[in-house]
């Protein structure tokens, strides 16, 4: 059996009062829940997981530097993450390969870098939305996916995140059909490059605009074993119905 994951991400919001949700989450979360996954801002790594320690709830970071250390201003090493009692790192967001300019193999080294860590590498893959319109999805799937996972991928050191850029923030949602072929296609490409068996076990989530409402629905595709939450996370209230919905998929 696969491993279900709900990871909240909560980007560029919170301070350390917005800590509070993480018990908060942790009283609503059913007895039964799915591995949940909260991913803050960098400064609230330490207090996070020490705030953690009390839950079911693992901590992660949204980014890490490729390097272990050096002259890099402003950027932190997946070491420094793990120094926080983190244990998973976001690498190859949409956000950061916008805005930060960031290639696949750049997020091919950063993942090979959390994995130095012994961190937990969630390498995010996503079509624009010109390329969506375009039907180029599948192909630029395969190259995102070609470039940005190492060859040593193992279902332990990696989770794939699928986002399509055009659902991020947006509230528009893929049909079921739409999530389940892409899924279904990472699945197979991921068959035919790592071997069936550790296919098979590499947790797939799927991200953009999940919220409460619609979450049971995505769940309900094969090859979909949980979901990466942006906006839906950051509350509490709005987070555990998405859990409690994963963990009755
Ligand atoms: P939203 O859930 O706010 O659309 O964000 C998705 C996302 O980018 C998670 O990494």
């Amino acid at each position: 059996m696969r491993r279900k994951l709900a990871a909240g991400n909560w980007k560029m919001n919170g301070t350390a009062a917005d800590l509070a949700e993480l018990n908060v989450l942790a009283t609503l979360m059913p007895a039964d829940a799915p591995e949940v996954i909260i991913c803050p801002p960098a400064p609230l790594l330490y207090r996070a997981s020490t705030a953690a320690q009390a839950t079911p709830i693992s901590i992660g970071a949204q980014d890490c530097h490729m390097q272990a250390s050096g002259a890099f201003t402003g950027d932190i090493s997946a070491a420094m993450i793990a120094d926080t009692g983190a244990a998973y790192v976001i690498v190859g967001h949409s956000e950061r390969r916008e805005a930060h300019a960031e290639r696949d193999r750049d997020i091919r080294k950063k993942a090979k870098a959390a994995w130095a860590s012994n961190l937990t590498a969630i390498i995010c893959i996503g079509e624009t939305l010109e390329d969506h319109e375009a039907n180029n999805t599948l192909d630029i799937i395969a190259g995102q996916l070609a470039g940005s996972l190492p060859s040593a991928v193992t279902a332990e050191n990696t989770i794939i995140a699928y986002e399509p850029v055009w659902a991020i923030g947006t509230g528009k949602v893929p049909t079921l059909d739409q999530i389940a072929e892409v899924h279904d296609f990472i699945r197979s490409k991921l068959a035919i490059r790592y071997g069936a068996d550790i296919a098979d076990m590499i947790p797939l989530l799927y991200g953009g605009s999940v919220k409460p409402e619609n979450a049971a629905l995505i769940f309900e595709a094969e090859n979909v074993d949980g979901a990466l939450v942006g906006g839906a996370s950051l509350k509490a209230t709005d987070f555990a119905p998405i859990i409690s919905a994963l963990a009755q998929s």
